[in-house]
Parts: C-alpha cells; sequence; structure tokens
C-alpha cells in the first residue's frame, strides 16, 4: 500500500524536518508519475481551472458534478472542511459516499489534493482509503496532503459532542465528528498540523498545549472525559510515518503543475450558507466553503481561478438547525425528502426540505461570482402540478431581497412565492435539452433569470449519464468531460 516501509519514511522526514519548512521531495517520486504526460496533455484543449462550489445549504450533488467532469482535469483539490462532508458517487449498482478524499480519486491518473485548509482526521482518512482500495483503486498512490492541514483529535469529537449537548435546543446540529473544535484549535493557535506529525517531540508539545485547554473545559463543565494522550501520541506518530510519503507543500505542487499546463478542478465541501463568514452564522460550518476558500484553503492566487461553478437543488434541503425559509413542514415537504432521499450522506439524519430559495442562490451567486449554476434534481420535482419559488422575502411589512445578517430576523422572514406550473411527465431517461418539457425549461429559465446566471446543466438522476447539456450556454465547455 505504501511507497516506503513507515521506518523508513519517518527516517527521511525526521532528516528533512530539521530544516523548516519542509521541503518539497524530489521531482522523481511516485505523486509526480501519475500526472499525465505532457505530450498527450497538448494533444487536448486546456481545460480552464474550475471551482465547484455548493450554493445552498449542502448536500446539492457536488460529488456527482465533480465525479462528472473529473476527466477533463488532471488534479481535484479540496480546500475545506473535513470527513463532515459526504459526497455521494454513483458506479454502476454502487454507491459510495466519500467524506475527505475527493471524488476525483475514482478516477485514474487523477491526482488529488487535500489542501492545508483542509482538517484532516488519520482514522477517518484511514478507513475512507480503505474503502476505496476495496474498489481496486491506488488511492495512496494518487493522493497529496498538504504539510500545512490540522490534524482532527479524538478530544475535538469530545469537545463538539459536549458543545452540542450544552446548548440543547440552541445547538447547531453539527455532524459531531469534530471540525469545529479542531478549527478553534487552529484559530487559538494550538493546532497539530500534518508536518508536526513527522516528529515526536512536536506531537507531544502540541498535545500537552491541546490537552491543557481541554481538561481546564473539562473543569469548568464540570465533566470528565477519558482520553489515552499518551495512545494518541504513538497512533499520531505512526500515521505520520505511514503518511510522509504522499505529505507535500501543496501551494508549491499546485503551482509547478498549473505552470506545467495542468488543470485544477477546486473542490468545494459543504455550501456557502454553512460557509463561516457568509452563511447563516452561527448555525455554519467552521470553514470557508465559499470560492474565498479556495484561495486560503489551497494556497492558489484569485489569479488561478478561470471560472465558479455553483451546484444548487431544483429546491432546497438543509440538515442541522438554523433558518431555512421555505421549509415545508407537511407532507408536502415529506414527500419531497423520500423523492428526493433527502437523508444526510455522513450522518444519516433526515433533511429538512423546502422549495428553491432564489434569494439564497442570488446571494450565492453573488458572493462566489458563478459563471454557470448547475441544477441538480430536477427530477424529484417531476410529479408536481405547480411549484412554487421564493423569489423574496417578507420581514414584518417589508419586503427583504437579500440575506439579514441577523439570525433573528432571518429566522422571522417568511417567503414570498411565485408559482411556476409543473410538468408532470418522468425527466429521468431524458439525455437532449430540447427533450425536455417545456414547462421544465420554463422553470429552469425563471431560476437562471431569479439568480441571473445561466444553467448549463440539469442533472435528472444520481447516475453520471442522467445529466442534460444546453449547448446554448457559455460554461456548458466546462461540462463535457
Ligand atoms: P459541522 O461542520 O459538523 O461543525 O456542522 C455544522 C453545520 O454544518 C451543521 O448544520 C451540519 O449539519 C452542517 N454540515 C456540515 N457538513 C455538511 C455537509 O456536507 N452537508 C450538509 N450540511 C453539512
Amino acid at each position: 500500500m505504501w511507497s516506503l516501509k513507515a521506518p523508513e519514511a519517518l527516517a527521511i522526514f525526521r532528516s528533512l524536518s530539521l530544516q523548516c519548512p519542509l521541503p518539497p521531495l524530489p521531482d522523481c517520486t511516485p505523486l509526480d508519475f501519475h500526472l499525465k504526460p505532457k505530450a498527450l496533455r497538448k494533444t487536448l484543449p486546456k481545460m480552464p481551472n474550475i471551482a465547484i462550489i455548493g450554493g445552498q445549504w449542502g448536500d446539492e450533488g457536488k460529488g456527482k458534478i465533480v465525479d462528472l467532469i473529473t476527466p477533463a482535469f488532471e488534479i481535484v483539490a479540496r480546500f475545506n472542511g473535513g470527513h463532515n462532508a459526504g459526497h455521494t458517487v454513483i458506479r454502476g449498482d454502487r454507491k459510495l459516499v466519500l467524506h475527505l478524499i475527493p471524488s476525483g480519486i475514482l478516477h485514474e491518473g487523477v491526482l488529488c489534493v487535500l489542501g492545508p485548509g483542509l482538517v484532516i482526521d488519520p482514522v477517518a482518512l484511514e478507513a475512507e482509503a480503505k474503502v476505496v482500495e476495496s474498489l481496486g483503486i491506488d488511492v495512496w498512490g494518487n493522493l497529496a496532503i498538504s504539510d500545512r492541514a490540522h490534524v482532527l483529535l479524538p478530544h475535538h469529537r469530545a469537545l463538539d459532542l459536549m458543545s452540542e449537548e450544552r446548548k440543547g435546543s440552541a445547538r447547531i446540529g453539527t455532524t459531531g465528528r469534530g471540525i469545529g473544535p479542531c478549527y478553534e484549535d487552529k484559530a487559538a493557535r494550538r493546532g497539530l498540523r500534518i508536518c508536526d506529525l513527522l516528529i515526536r517531540d512536536r506531537i507531544d508539545a502540541k498535545l500537552q498545549g491541546s490537552r491543557e485547554h481541554f481538561e481546564a473545559l473539562c473543569r469548568g463543565y464540570g465533566v470528565t472525559r477519558d482520553i489515552d494522550w499518551a495512545a494518541t501520541a504513538d497512533a499520531l506518530e505512526a500515521f505520520g510515518a505511514r503518511i510522509a510519503p504522499r505529505v507535500r507543500d501543496v501551494a508549491a505542487l499546485l503551482h509547478r503543475e498549473m505552470v506545467g499546463g495542468y488543470s485544477v478542478l477546486y473542490e468545494g465541501a459543504q455550501a456557502t450558507l454553512l460557509d463561516l463568514d457568509h452563511g447563516t452564522y452561527p448555525f455554519v460550518t467552521s470553514s470557508s466553503a465559499g470560492i474565498g476558500g479556495v484561495v486560503t484553503g489551497l494556497g492558489v492566487p484569485p489569479s488561478r481561478i478561470d471560472g465558479v461553478i455553483g451546484i444548487v437543488k431544483a429546491y432546497t434541503t438543509r440538515v442541522g438547525t438554523g433558518p431555512l425559509p421555505t421549509e415545508v413542514k407537511d407532507e408536502v415537504g415529506e414527500a419531497l425528502r423520500e423523492r428526493g432521499g433527502e437523508y444526510g450522506a455522513t450522518t444519516g439524519r433526515p433533511r429538512r426540505c423546502g422549495w428553491f430559495d432564489a434569494v439564497v442562490a442570488r446571494y450565492s451567486a453573488r458572493v462566489n461570482g458563478f459563471d454557470g449554476i448547475v441544477l441538480t434534481k430536477l427530477d424529484v420535482l417531476d410529479p408536481l402540478e405547480e411549484i412554487p419559488v421564493c423569489v423574496g422575502y417578507r420581514y414584518r411589512n417589508t419586503r427583504l431581497d437579500d440575506i439579514p445578517a441577523d439570525i433573528g430576523i432571518y429566522e422571522e422572514c417568511t417567503p414570498i412565492y411565485e408559482n411556476v406550473k409543473g410538468w408532470k411527465t418522468p425527466t429521468g431517461d431524458i439525455r437532449e435539452w430540447l427533450d425536455l418539457p417545456q414547462e421544465a425549461r420554463d422553470y429552469i429559465k425563471k431560476i437562471s433569470d431569479l439568480v441571473g446566471v445561466e444553467v448549463p446543466l440539469v442533472s435528472i438522476g444520481p447516475d453520471r449519464e442522467a445529466s442534460v447539456i444546453d449547448n446554448n450556454t457559455r460554461t456548458s465547455s466546462w461540462l463535457r468531460a
């Protein structure tokens, strides 16, 4: 499984780590052999570097779209979050849910990158790699892990659960995976990074800092939580040795490959309304899930982002708590959930369902600069006679056309709907744009007009083939792998 035996790798990295920052490995490492030969690449038109960003509250179907277009790219790079993400990819009759590893891993010869903006749980990463390997895929040979990414530790998970428990009805509804506390340690500058795993003394010192903070919190809360710190340190050292051959300065790696003419697909996790700065704070995740995360979470300059595609569901869902103005709590919402299979890919929780919210999509389009939006799960709306679309909000006696920062105001907002005629025809087998029912095209056009962004592709089922491209759009060429 590993290109170097653990003790060997550790010895190399111990000697390298004497120099700080960690120097990149020589160019002849196996990692670099996985990129397609440049001669072959030159025969193809150069694909721009594209970011795929969630435009609502997550679970829009980013995994499928990334999987669909990956063949046109040499590198797929994740820039935010951790194993709180759940990217579902369907292969024949197999359903694979990826949490940390980019969906690009399923394509031979594509290099997958975990950027500095991620928080990586060693146990989760290795367990996921095992599942993917069971499909006959070489995971480690195609993975580069940032030396600057943060390491998610057992006590982060304990803190996440404790914090949610204490909040009671005001809880965020996190995935309980320790994501928030790990980013807290990062911001408080006591985090443990991947490069630290290569030096035992560093592991011990960093764990000590984290442990003191954790135990002070536990004392304050009046609770005890048993963490075996010594075993954790041993496990981290062994993990560090195992991943050492895959650890890189990924910003330098991406820069080198882009200069060499290779294209990068930036794979977002979670979504704009869950972004720490631009989402519905405090009901958000703890990372930059919007376009800004590409720059900070990978170390690439904005000039290396050639296009941004927003992934937006034809209706709206949300897991966890927080405002969802178009939520439908009756049997209609229940029917959307059942038809759409709206259960969390990571936690299995039922997702809250509601109608398409153009205020949300417009906000996301503005924050991220969407060049196009892919509208997913259109087929879920097939049976409906009429489809409400939220075009604005009512707050007391005022109309709002944007998302208020004040969560109390947002919670009080009610949707202003316009009804669009349904098409009442199955769309799942359609493959040509003009074969979509006129009412479905009207619905897509309405959304495109309200958001002010073209819709180059709609998804009408979980399979790769269940996708219909509008060839008359500017961005459709980015989505044709
Ligand atoms: P955390 O990321 O586990 O801290 O959870 C914070 C909020 O983000 C909660 O409302 C979660 O349900 C939500 N969340 C985190 N990851 C995802 C995702 O991949 N899809 C949808 N919601 C998510």
